[in-house]
């Protein structure tokens, strides 16, 4: 069995996220495997403040999840997921029978997060501590909906963006979604500066060439917008 840790799976605090490296020991003692646990490392490189703003309050959840069109059964990646809010409205439609992710690199919220969802009895709900612009611990074709909320743009800041759409391919079944929430491209706040917001076209211009064709842009509260890409044959991801 892969370790926790390995896996990249978020344990509880008394547990050793905080660690930098440690070993994995059977309960016969043998030693599994040496693993290296880098989330805060990797945090800190990032320069990653926290989980930073949540959308979850600004937003009409209900016109959001009508159009991510989760059924019972389904599996949903949230990339970036902060505090996780969107990840467990994502767990409660798809019941025990799907599988949510939610992934980051912000300790607290992870750990915050992992707590909830043992406490909401959430087993569909996988907390997981990595980079969304590495190769994550996610199966390929195995996603059905691939969900990003004002990350995109911080990811196209840090030169990461290609990376992420790249993983985010190779995970989504073909056919599956990629569903970028990002805020409306005007001068104030909320959000970042209107020279970091991107429009839905800008957005676009970025996804398409990693294998996405554009479905449909959505207004999900006053800030936001929602847009939707379908994964299609992507020539360099099958090289
Ligand atoms: C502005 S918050 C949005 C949180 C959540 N999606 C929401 O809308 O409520 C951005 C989140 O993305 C995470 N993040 C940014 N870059 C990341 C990376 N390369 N890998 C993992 N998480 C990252 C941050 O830690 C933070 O929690």
């Amino acid at each position: 069995m892969p370790s926790l840790c390995q896996a990249g799976f978020c344990r509880p605090p008394s547990e050793r996220l905080h660690e930098t490296s440690s070993e994995e020991r059977s309960t016969d003692g043998e030693v599994d495997s040496v693993v290296v646990c880098r989330v805060e490392e990797l945090r800190m490189e990032k320069q990653l403040p926290g989980a930073g703003m949540s959308s979850f309050d600004l937003i009409h959840v209900q016109i959001l999840f009508e159009r991510l069109c989760l059924a019972k059964g389904s599996t949903f990646v949230d990339l970036g997921c902060g505090r996780g809010e969107y990840a467990i409205e994502a767990a409660l439609r798809i019941g025990e029978k799907g599988i949510a992710y939610a992934i980051d690199l912000w300790e607290d919220g992870l750990v915050v997060l992992a707590t909830e969802a043992e406490f909401r009895d959430l087993p569909q709900l996988r907390v997981v501590a990595a980079d969304i612009c590495s190769t994550l611990p996610v199966d390929g074709a195995s996603i059905d909906v691939c969900f990003a909320a004002v990350v995109f743009h911080d990811l196209v800041q840090e030169g990461c963006a290609e990376s992420m759409l790249e993983e985010a391919h190779r995970i989504l079944k073909p056919h599956g979604r990629l569903a970028i929430l990002e805020f409306k491209k005007f001068d104030g706040h909320p959000g970042p500066p209107i020279s970091v917001k991107l429009s839905p076209d800008q957005v676009e211009q970025i996804v398409a060439p990693h294998g996405f064709a554009r479905n449909e842009v959505t207004e999900v509260g006053p800030y936001n917008y929602l847009i939707t890409f379908e994964s299609v044959f992507h020539a360099a991801a099958n090289d």
